[in-house]
């Protein structure tokens, strides 16, 4: 297409006006001709509410990235310590839980926003006329979404996301001959544990993200290439309808659906702080699983295939319905776009969307209908809104014994070895022949600070120096002191 027949006088009047930095900048990069290329794009027909889903998904996967650099800043992926850092996010950092419920809910949006951008442009035809890579490429991105989806779950390692993952990885162990090497690699070893989240982690925020910033280049390329396909009665290929461009139009519907995206997940985040259960426990046998609305599809699905037809059920009618999906373009070769003169691939679609739709509404009525399940599942809702309602108790000891201190805490654990206390005394605060027990003394911070600070004569006697530190230093020692119990 010729750039010179795109431009708009919006577009030309807004990037002329800008003046002598722009001017200065657009020497050296050629800022403008982007600008002007990234703005014009003709859209044949004009602008629609209907095309807003792509930008959609880009905007919601730049506020996952932001959300989630802010949560990598308190995570920390291990088995000890996963809970207690995204614990410690919920209840004590400030929006802490607000801004993690976005992420969490922002998964959904994601999803939800996947199923309508493809029903649209399924509907629409989209993918016809030389759009089989722009399909592919987004079809890519679609399992890269329900993989970060699957990965990010595991990470808060509550008894949701344990069961629920030891779900999802037992599935892979279906698969013929390399199954359970599948699912060993994602496990890191036979059970789950650190090297599971690890795992996890690292596919959740470098590997997948990284997939995703390159299919969806990509995919953006190629449909710039191919163009804007327009409504259903547009030729695909040579387009006729009256174009409009991108901007304002286009780009004003795409911000404004943005915006109310933003706001809903805002709006959820606040009342309907997302939920975090307690610790995972692996010897829990009581616990029932059950997945994110996404996966529940594909959980009550599994049902229907026990034993040896399980290989059926998981590998091969799923990946018949993958692939078939995924060469829709390569099948549907006919530049006919409308829906209804379409009956086979949209009548395939339809069946497909409103099965998935049915599997999980059976799933969930199956539930209703047993009390058994209903009584461990409102328990199971009860303990996690004791665990959120209980207090932030981080010197309490983790399952493996080890106890898990705040930073403040753990710094005056450090200085005490550092300044040779556990000389004399023991670190867990008991007494030695040198020195006296530290647990239980019953004094504040404050008073063992001056105490630190201008020992007793005993203590002097028992060979206790003042303390001289600095007095953030010395106010983590004593707190420290104070906490042995
Ligand atoms: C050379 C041995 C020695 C070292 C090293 C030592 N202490 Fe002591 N500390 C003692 C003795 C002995 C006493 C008990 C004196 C007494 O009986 O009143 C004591 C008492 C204390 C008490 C008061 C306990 C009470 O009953 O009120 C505190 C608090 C204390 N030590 C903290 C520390 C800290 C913190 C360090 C490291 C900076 C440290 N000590 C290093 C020998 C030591």
């Amino acid at each position: 297409m010729n750039h010179e027949t795109r431009g708009s006088p919006e577009v030309l009047g807004a990037v002329q006006q800008s003046g002598r930095l722009m001017r200065w900048l657009n020497r050296r990069t050629g800022v403008r001709n982007l600008l002007h290329e990234g703005l014009a794009e003709p859209i044949p027909g004009g602008a629609r509410f209907a095309y807003v889903f792509g930008s959609g998904l880009l905007f919601i996967f730049l506020s996952q990235i932001i959300t989630g650099i802010f949560l990598a800043l308190y995570y920390v992926p291990s088995a000890d310590h996963a809970h207690v850092t995204v614990e410690y996010i919920v209840k004590e950092v400030a929006a802490g839980s607000f801004l993690r419920s976005i992420h969490a809910y922002g998964s959904s949006a994601m999803i939800l926003l996947l199923l309508l951008h493809i029903t649209q442009t399924f509907l629409y035809g989209s993918y016809k006329g030389r759009r089989e890579l722009l399909w592919l490429s987004g079809c890519i991105l679609m399992a890269l979404v329900l993989g970060m989806a699957f990965t990010g779950y595991l990470l808060p390692w509550d008894q949701k996301a344990y069961f629920a993952t030891a779900v999802g990885t037992n599935m892979a162990s279906e698969v013929p001959l390399v199954g359970d090497f599948i699912k060993r690699m994602m496990r890191g070893g036979a059970g789950m544990g650190t090297l599971t989240i690890s795992r996890f982690f690292v596919a959740h925020v470098f590997l997948i993200p990284g997939l995703i910033f390159a299919f969806m280049a990509a995919h953006i390329y190629v449909f710039r290439k191919a163009g804007a396909a327009g409504p259903i009665h547009e030729n695909p290929v040579r387009p006729r309808m009256q174009p409009q461009p991108f901007y304002p139009r286009q780009v004003l519907y795409d911000l404004a659906f943005s915006a109310a995206l933003l706001i809903a997940l805002g709006l959820l985040g606040h009342y309907l702080p997302f939920e975090l259960g307690p610790k995972a426990d692996p010897a829990d046998a009581q616990y029932v699983p059950r997945p994110e609305w996404y996966y529940l599809p594909m959980f009550q699905w599994l049902k229907y295939w026990p034993g040896a037809k399980a290989v059926i059920g998981i590998v091969v009618i799923p990946s018949v319905i993958a692939s078939l999906f995924a060469l829709t373009p390569f099948l549907d070769r006919g530049l006919e776009r409308r829906p209804w003169k379409r009956p086979i691939s949209v009548g395939l679609y339809s069946l497909t969307l409103l099965g998935l739709i049915a599997l999980g509404v059976i799933s969930n009525r199956n539930d209703r209908r047993d009390p058994a399940v209903l009584q461990q599942l409102a328990r199971q809702e009860k303990a996690t809104a004791d665990f959120i309602a209980a207090k932030f108790e981080p010197e309490e000891a983790s399952r493996t014994g080890v106890p898990v201190l705040s930073p403040e805490l753990e710094k005056g654990k450090a200085l005490f070895s550092s300044l040779a206390c556990n000389a004399c005394h023991r670190p867990d605060g008991g007494g030695t022949a040198a020195g006296a027990k530290l647990k239980g003394l019953g004094k504040s911070q404050d008073q063992i600070k001056s105490l630190l600070l201008t020992p007793t004569k005993s203590m002097v006697a028992g060979g206790m120096t003042p303390v001289q530190q600095p007095d953030h230093d010395l106010a983590a020692l004593s707190a420290y002191v104070a906490s042995l119990k």
